[in-house]
């Protein structure tokens, strides 16, 4: 079976070390390993939409801001078929399909969802909208799990490299593949994510030691920012609070600039830039017993840092100069993965068997059995 990756972003904001660990770092070196048949990257500005119905222009405006980011990682589009969500209309008519699949009982047991409904605040009940005037949960956001399911099986997507908050959406969408293979015979993929393999990866805390990093905390370090930005950032940066002397000993557990080490940091970087240290254990070690200062292991975390970073920046400078050919880029993009799209939906209806004027079997009979009738 063909090896096909897909997985994508919202665009309501640029992306984030976050976003980078968690899965767009993990992208391009699948992209270089060759492995895979297909990688579609989709930028999702409708499923972004869904909690931002009232904001559309931040949505329109941040494609291109997660198409530069993509680019400047390293993704390549004559290699990655990088698209917008919006520009395939097929992935709505799957989901209208999928939606009787499922139930409002399995999408409110979602905990992605739920922990998303709390966050933003929405009323749970309809009780709760009317009397505390709090705005009730749009229904595209509620089904967003399902538009979810249509992104990852319109392009029969093997793996999905992404956070584990995207767990649920691929348990949700591996329920629906089974369903509807079960009731209209084998056609859809069932699909496994891919997930960060080191624990700081899997969820980066905020700059402020938060458990998330999130545009709405303030406390994101962005790819796009600069050296100067990057270094008041990690400046400020959450320690552990009971080290407040050198001398003391320190926690390295929680404390979010071992965290991003963690994160980032390899032998290598040791040599270029703390050659004192053999490697982060040791460097661990000395801070747990007392005697290394912050600002120490915050500089050698901004060297480290800038080392993945610069080149980063350096490609997105290049292509903030050309933003139309961005723009052309993600037009070819979204045709390819339409085409697939139409293919896969084309095998849908085949098995629904609401393909009708395909169906020479199903108009001859009734027209015979209409004849007969006729006749007698
Ligand atoms: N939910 C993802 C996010 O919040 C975006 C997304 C939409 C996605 N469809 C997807 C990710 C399909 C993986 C697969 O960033």
């Amino acid at each position: 079976m063909a090896k096909i990756i897909l997985t994508g972003d919202r665009p309501t904001g640029k992306l984030h070390l976050g976003h980078y660990v968690g899965s767009l770092r993990r992208r391009v070196e699948l992209q270089e390993s060759g492995e895979y048949d297909r990688i579609f990257i989709m930028i999702a500005d409708a499923q972004a939409l869904t909690d931002n119905a009232d904001d559309p222009e931040k949505v329109r405006r941040n494609v291109i801001e997660v198409a530069l980011d993509y680019l400047s990682c390293g993704l390549d589009p004559t290699r990655s078929t990088i698209f917008i969500q919006s520009q395939v209309p097929e992935l709505c008519e799957l989901a209208f399909y999928y939606m009787n699949l499922v139930t409002v009982q399995r999408l409110q047991r979602n905990p992605t969802v739920k922990a998303e409904i709390q966050m933003r605040g929405f009323a749970e009940s309809a009780v709760e909208g009317d009397t505390q005037q709090r705005a009730g949960i749009p229904v595209g956001f509620f089904t967003y799990p399902i538009s979810q399911a249509s992104d990852i099986t319109a392009f029969k997507a093997t793996t999905v490299p992404a956070g584990e908050d995207q767990e649920p959406m691929l348990e949700q969408t591996r329920e629906i593949v089974h369903k509807f293979n079960s009731i209209y015979g084998p056609t859809l993929v069932e699909p496994e994510i891919l997930l960060p393999t080191n624990a700081a990866c899997l969820r980066l805390p905020g700059t402020d030691g938060k458990a998330k990093m999130s545009k709405s905390l303030g406390n994101c370090i962005y790819l796009s920012d600069s050296a100067e930005e990057l270094r008041k950032k990690v400046m400020g940066m959450y320690t552990d609070p009971d080290h407040l002397r050198v001398e003391d000993p320190g926690k390295v557990e929680g404390n979010t600039v071992f965290t991003y080490l963690d994160a980032f940091c390899r032998p290598e970087h040791f040599e270029r830039y703390l050659p004192d240290y053999a490697s982060l254990d040791e460097l661990k070690a000395h801070y747990r017993r007392g005697g290394l200062g912050d600002v120490k292991v915050k500089k050698f975390l901004i060297a480290v840092l800038n080392e993945t970073l610069e080149p980063i920046r350096r490609r997105r400078a290049e292509y903030e100069q050309h933003i139309e050919e961005v723009y052309h880029m993600l037009e070819a993009g979204s045709k390819t993965a339409r085409a697939t799209a139409a293919a896969t939906l084309d095998e849908v209806r085949a098995a629904m068997r609401i393909n009708y004027f395909d169906d020479r079997e199903l108009i001859e009979s009734q027209a015979a059995q209409y004849r007969a009738a006729q006749q007698k």
